[in-house]
């Protein structure tokens, strides 16, 4: 007889169906696993077999062959551990054979029989609801399973066991409860900031537009306490933002406790950060630094630190949206939609343009150092501005600073704008100008005949290129949008340019 588990297989953040076939029949005594498992899933024999010992159950002297259905489709990770333990123990009689037919079912087995945390428990659980069915799972992913949905049956034992126990009657195992995660409400503030007043305001824009930026400047000069400042002005995620980023976050096996909140991502990799780490992949596909910013932000603080080829892996996913990882036999996509905000000394010893300063290296210097910024990387750069070092009269007697609390009503009023013009032009995928594609940009962000000659002057005095042009509109609307005005005047292209032309200049000094 041949019992059947239903589970799931990873594709980027998607659960595929896959079936679990357990055959017990006459033959050689052994445990075969067939239909492409990797070393994890090929290892599960051990760990079943063990955990069935420890649960009081032991293996007959026959021949037992578990296929994972469809047999083409790679199969990666331990998570198949549970199917396979549960498919042998409905073959073997110990639970009945149809209490499996309405779950799915999710988990890694310990030796003694208990069954460990995986990653992945959310899209599993969407993935059954899909199906049709509910969800099995370990106890300690039950919580982050239940944010699939209320009407979804979940199961979340400690042990083969108590799943065991349960289907008897004996023990009876509660739905578990969707939990949140309290974050500090104290984030750094944008108040503790003296003197910066132009990059603070480049980073209003930013946000309230998810345009991406650049702050060059000398040590000390404040760029990184400034990146820093970002997430106490963005407004939370919405509910639909929310669960792609936590499905993310679960394939990743980085939501702790199985909560979840609506703070938006921050990720700030270190320098040494390799390509796999930013974009993903590596043995096993998993979502790599720029996925786990979805819909937040990447920060590159010392961004001429990373390798150019960790760099210049972020192309596709800024211009796209999403991050593909192509392998021998399949191909697998992340949502990747960021806001990228980077930070950078203008040369090696890090005074280039500095009143009064001259580089021991002369012009290579800041030449060496800026030349590891690909010029593609570059252009993709919406915003960029030069942070010189804080004056000592700001640091002194400073003036009164905003708060974030500030700021962030001004964002979220901007990207309120954003979102109903959005949702009137039938977009309502889009959340910012950033998300723009060129044809809606030139369509919303017309210019008034002042702004449109000044555009035009700009344009053939700068030589932009296209999507410099493009992105010049884009910045101008969310500038608008920050004034509550529906048509992009003057000003606000003239700020707009100014933002693009900072690095150029900056770029050709050195
Ligand atoms: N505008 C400012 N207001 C108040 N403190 C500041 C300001 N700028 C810098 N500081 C102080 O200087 C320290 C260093 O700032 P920060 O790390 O942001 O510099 P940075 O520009 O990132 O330098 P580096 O290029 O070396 O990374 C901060 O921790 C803070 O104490
Ligand atoms: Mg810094």
């Amino acid at each position: 007889m041949v019992s059947r588990v239903a589970t799931v297989a990873f594709h980027g953040i998607e659960g595929v169906p896959v079936d679990v076939q357990v055959m017990v029949a006459p033959g050689n005594v052994g445990m075969h696993i067939v239909g492409l498992p990797d070393k994890a899933v090929a290892e599960s024999r051990e760990r079943v077999q063990a955990a069935l010992h420890a649960s009081g159950l032991s293996l007959p002297g026959k021949k037992v062959t578990i296929n994972l259905a469809p047999a083409d489709l790679p199969k990666e990770g331990s998570h198949y551990d549970l199917a396979i333990a549960l498919g042998l123990m409905a073959a073997l009689g110990a639970i009945p054979a149809d209490a499996l037919q309405d779950f799915a079912v999710v988990g890694e087995l310990n030796l003694d029989g208990t069954i460990a945390a995986v990653a992945g428990a959310l899209p599993a659980a969407i993935a059954a609801n899909a199906m049709g069915k509910g969800l099995i799972c370990p106890a300690a992913s039950g919580a982050e399973a239940a944010w699939a949905g209320d009407g979804i049956d979940i199961l979340a034992p400690r042990s083969l066991i108590a799943l065991a126990n349960h289907f008897r009657g004996t023990q009876v195992l509660s739905r578990p409860e969707p939990a949140v995660r309290q974050m500090p409400a104290n984030l750094p503030d944008l108040a503790d900031i003296k003197g910066q007043e132009s990059a603070k305001r480049a980073l209003e824009v930013a946000a309230a537009g998810g345009h991406n930026l650049l702050m060059i400047g000398p040590p000390g000069s404040g760029k990184s306490m400034l990146a820093s400042r970002l997430p106490s002005i963005l407004p939370p995620l919405s509910a639909a933002e929310l669960l792609d980023v936590s499905m993310i976050q679960s394939i990743a096996g980085q939501l702790s406790g199985g909560k979840l909140s609506d703070r938006r991502p921050f990720r700030a990799p270190h320098h040494s950060a390799t390509m796999a780490a930013l974009v993903g992949g590596g043995l096993r596909a998993r979502p790599g630094e720029v996925s786990l910013a979805h819909n937040g932000v990447l920060f590159l603080d010392e961004l001429p630190e990373f390798t150019p080829q960790a760099l210049d892996a972020l192309r596709q996913p800024l211009e796209t949206g999403e991050c593909v990882i192509a392998r021998a036999n399949h191909r697998v996509s992340y949502p990747a939609n960021i806001q990228l905000v980077a930070a950078m000394n203008p040369c090696r010893c890090g005074m280039a343009g500095e009143p009064g300063h001259t580089c021991a290296r002369g012009i290579r210097c800041a030449a060496d150092y800026q030349g590891r910024i690909s010029g593609p990387l570059m252009d993709r750069i919406d915003i960029r501005i030069d942070v010189p070092a804080v004056t000592a009269m700001d640091l002194i007697k400073p003036m009164a600073a905003e708060s974030s609390a500030d700021v962030a009503r001004r964002v979220a009023f901007a990207r309120d704008m954003q979102r109903e013009r959005f949702l009137a032009l039938g977009e309502a995928r889009l959340r910012t100008n950033a998300q723009c594609s060129t044809a809606l940009i030139e369509k919303i962000a017309e210019p008034d005949p002042n702004g449109l000659q000044l555009l035009r002057d700009a344009a053939e005095k700068m030589k932009f290129s296209a999507r410099g042009y493009h992105r010049i509109l884009k910045v101008a609307r969310t500038l608008a949008d920050l004034d509550g005005q529906a048509t992009v005047g003057k000003l606000h292209l003239a700020e707009a340019i100014s933002y693009r032309i900072a690095g150029d200049r900056l770029m050709a000094a050195a």
